[in-house]
């Protein structure tokens, strides 16, 4: 069984909506510390692109995590496979995700670097992703809210290569 890709968000699209979301989180820390801490691997691209959409330096940091079962189901264990290496103390912290599915992630990542003891601790995801969620995650900036769908392109992926791709798709079946 094959899949068709559409294309649900142009590279026009997508610039746009980050320019805005850079905007929105430039007025909302103004003369602060802000340190951005990005999931891999899907991250990488928006969050290349973030940074450059807001009107002051910051400070980035990445995580790597795993969780069992993801797939279809999940079991909800995430853990850890690479952490942050600068310290969060009574900082300004925001968590960059290119994709909110369940929320088990950004739960279980969210209470982890709490117990960093920021001095605030906010998520900005690229696309809110309703269809199979189990865990609510306040997200404080969202790029795109979507239904559902299998989505592909932008740093997201279904076997890697998709990553590279300009434009977010959403892959069906024939
Ligand atoms: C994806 C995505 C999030 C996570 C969201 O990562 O980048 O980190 O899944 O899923 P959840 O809300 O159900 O927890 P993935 O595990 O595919 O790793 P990758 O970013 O390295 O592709």
């Amino acid at each position: 069984m094959g899949a068709q890709k559409r294309c649900l968000f142009s590279r026009d699209e997508i610039a746009r909506r980050v320019a805005e979301l850079g905007e929105g989180i430039g007025r909302d820390y103004p003369g602060r510390d802000l340190v951005l801490v990005g999931v891999l691997k899907g991250v990488f691209i928006f969050m290349a692109d973030l940074v450059r959409a807001l009107p002051f330096p910051v400070e980035v940091d990445f995580v790597r995590l795993c969780s069992y079962g993801a797939g279809t189901t999940t079991s909800g264990e995430v853990h850890i496979t690479k952490d942050v290496e600068m310290s969060l103390r009574d900082r300004d912290v925001l968590i960059v995700e290119d994709i909110v599915d369940t929320g088990l992630t950004l739960a279980f990542l969210k209470q982890h670097l709490a117990s960093h003891q920021p001095r605030s601790l906010k998520i900005c995801c690229l696309i809110d992703k309703q269809e199979r969620r189990e865990v609510e995650v306040p997200l404080d900036y969202i790029g795109f809210p979507v239904e559902q769908g299998f989505l592909v392109g932008y740093g997201l992926d279904c076997g890697e290569g998709e990553r590279t791709w300009p434009e977010i798709f959403v892959l069906e079946r024939d």
